[in-house]
């Protein structure tokens, strides 16, 4: 198990530096790495003290065409030198043949897709050597598509056997959103191949719920927590802050406790099995 950790950014190196003892592993956007010489060089030391593991937004697994064989080399590289337990993306395109969009895009949710995607996140993985998280993001606008997002998800997770990464804020603002049940996610998706949680806050606008990632973790997005390492062992969570960091670590570090506190109480038949 990883235990609890929390994204690395620049704005809170120094106190991530003063707390290392209190934070268990690290996650760090892979862009900020794979052909960075001198950030790369201090990625080498931070490996030392504390697991790290690459989260990426640009490999873009939902486009239509193969992953960028340059990126996936470097990626394996990168895997290798901090000897990574795992890598993760998410589960959209984030780029077409002509453009890049400059954001995370949902996809047609029909079996054609997710298998077509299924097939390309299986052979990143294979190309890397180590195992790869796909992680389920937010969207505004809902498709008519023929596939509930919780049952792309499952199919995409029968044609591969990648993990998933499910990240509990984004699962609640979209169940929020789009008028459908958090629970009942939980209960389509594949829970046994869920190896890591992202945790984090967003804001209430006036018609929507908004992913901000820059706000506390709010009690919706723990009870989802609960109930999900009630029903099945996870390796590891993540507080995940992107913007508005607290004046006060503090409360980042309770965070990171309390997350830790959720993922070892779990009951003693699943603690048992694990
Ligand atoms: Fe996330």
């Amino acid at each position: 198990m990883l235990g609890s950790g929390l994204g690395y950014r620049a704005e809170l190196a120094e106190e991530i530096d003063r707390h290392a003892d209190r934070i268990d592993w690290l996650e760090v956007i892979t862009e900020h790495y794979l052909f960075a010489d001198e950030a790369r060089e201090r990625l080498r030391l931070l490996a030392r003290r504390c697991p790290i593991v690459p989260h990426g937004v640009e490999l873009s697994i939902g486009s239509d065409r193969e992953p960028d064989a340059a990126y996936v080399e470097a990626l394996a590289g990168l895997v290798e030198e901090i000897d990574a337990p795992w890598f993760s993306d998410h589960l959209c395109f984030t780029r077409t043949d002509r453009v890049a969009l400059g954001l995370l895009a949902p996809l047609p949710r029909t079996r054609e897709v997710a298998r077509r995607l299924a097939g390309k996140a299986q052979r990143v993985q294979q190309a890397v050597g180590r195992p790869f998280l796909l992680e389920n993001i937010t969207y505004y606008v809902d498709l008519a598509t023929p596939l509930t997002e919780a049952q792309f998800i499952a199919e995409v997770m029968e044609h591969c056997d990648c993990g998933l990464l499910l990240d509990l804020a984004n699962l609640d603002i979209n169940a929020r959103n789009h008028g459908f049940d958090a629970i009942e996610f939980l209960q389509t998706i594949p829970l046994e191949r869920v190896t890591q949680v992202h945790l984090a806050g967003g804001i209430d606008g006036e018609d929507m719920a908004l992913d901000t990632h820059g706000e506390a973790v709010p009690s919706r997005v723990w009870d989802l927590l609960d109930e999900l390492v009630a029903r099945t062992p996870i390796q590891a969570t993540l507080i995940e802050r992107d913007t508005d960091f607290p004046d006060d670590f503090t409360e980042l570090l309770t965070e990171i406790d309390r997350a830790r506190t959720a993922l070892t109480a779990r009951p003693a038949e699943l603690a048992g099995g694990a």
